[in-house]
């Protein structure tokens, strides 16, 4: 038996979140440059059996939830077929992905027949024309067909992410709790988080507590409901209303002493953290004719080195923050 993947800080990892493509139908303004990102040559993706055997390898080490991101995974005209082989490797429990839901409608059907048990769409307005100047092109209906699509077609759990954004879509928060009046879904709304240092988006963070303060002014029924066990949000309900709200809050409240999160990149390299610069090419190693056991140990070589907190959330979360509520029981930290 293989023993778990267990970082120093006793965090057990069985949630991989794989990148399929670095491309994207929208423009974002948070995300890309309106010409879009310089791609990685094709030979270095992995194909579909490299990330298929990768699979294998890290569900034996025990994880069993794959998330499907990208880019935009949807613009991989094989999605349905990945999702095929990956929902059939043994010890894969969940797979769930991450799209705008720009071009997924169609395809729903028989990405839930191969599959796809849950699906969070990113979505910051509910307003089309402003929709279009962060996404920098028109498809909020699309998104929503998408939505209201997969709730039709039954998926186990339907997700809306709203990264909030000071003076762009703050006013809209009211307006994105109605969404849940008559739909089953949880509408997450998240702390931006700067990345590559850049820390101009501290003037656009919204936190937490200024979020619930505005549900709380158009809903003051709000109540708390329970959070997921390995929780990224905390979570509420209106009283009568079929789903939930929740808050994701990277920057104010860090979920990084529970993190379960691994990552692996359109190119094959594994990531530890959202935030670390530290990549580990697995794909090199496949292609040098790696074995299971050596893949296992890079695996668990660059575990450990897997920081116990992101750094850019320190200025705003003292490190003391760093509770020890890890979300699987395992050993104290050295
Ligand atoms: P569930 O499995 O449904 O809980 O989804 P998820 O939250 O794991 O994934 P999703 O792709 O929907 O991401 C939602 C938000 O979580 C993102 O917008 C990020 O703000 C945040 N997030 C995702 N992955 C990470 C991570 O590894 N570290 C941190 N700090 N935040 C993350
Ligand atoms: N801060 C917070 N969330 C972000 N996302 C993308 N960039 C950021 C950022 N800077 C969100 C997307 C998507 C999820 C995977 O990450 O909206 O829903
Ligand atoms: Fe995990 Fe890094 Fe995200 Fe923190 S920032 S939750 S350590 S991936």
């Amino acid at each position: 038996k293989v023993a778990p993947l267990v970082d120093l800080y006793g965090r057990q990892h069985n949630y991989l979140r794989i990148s399929l493509t670095e491309r994207c139908n929208l423009r974002c303004q948070y995300c890309m440059p309106a010409e879009g990102v310089p791609l990685s040559a094709r030979d270095a993706l992995l194909s579909r059996a490299e990330l298929l055997r990768l699979v294998h390898v890290f569900a034996e080490l025990g994880v069993n939830k794959l998330r499907l991101t990208g880019g935009e995974p949807s613009v991989r005209s094989d999605l349905v077929d990945i999702v095929q082989e990956l929902s059939g490797v043994p010890g894969v429990r969940t797979l769930a992905m991450t799209s705008n839901g720009l071009a997924l409608a169609r395809r729903l059907p028989a990405l839930q027949r191969a599959g796809l048990r849950a699906l969070n769409l990113s979505l910051d307005s509910l307003r089309p024309a402003r929709f279009e100047s962060m996404a920098r092109r028109p498809g909020l209906p699309r998104v929503l067909a998408s939505m209201d699509l997969a709730l039709q077609l039954g998926f186990d759990s339907v997700k809306v992410n709203t990264v909030l954004m000071k003076g762009f879509n703050d006013d809209e928060i009211s307006d994105f709790v109605e969404l849940t009046r008559e739909r089953e879904i949880d509408v997450r709304f998240i702390e931006f988080m700067p990345f590559s240092g850049n820390r101009w988006q501290d003037e656009r963070l919204v936190s937490e507590r200024d979020a619930l303060a505005a549900a709380r002014r158009a809903h003051p029924r709000l109540a708390r409901a329970a959070d997921a066990a390995c929780r990224t949000a905390t979570m509420w309900r209106v009283p009568g209303y079929a789903g939930r709200i929740g808050f994701i809050s990277s920057m104010t409240k860090p979920f990084c002493s529970s993190c379960n999160r691994l990552r692996l990149t359109a190119d094959g390299n594994l990531k530890v953290c959202l935030f670390g610069e530290a990549e580990t090419s697995l794909r090199e190693a496949l292609r040098g004719g790696a074995s299971d056991a050596e893949l296992h140990a890079l695996v668990r070589a660059a575990l450990r080195r897997k920081l116990p907190q992101h750094a850019a959330a320190l200025p705003v979360a003292p490190r003391r923050a760093l509770a020890r509520n890890y979300c699987t029981s395992a050993p104290e930290p050295p």
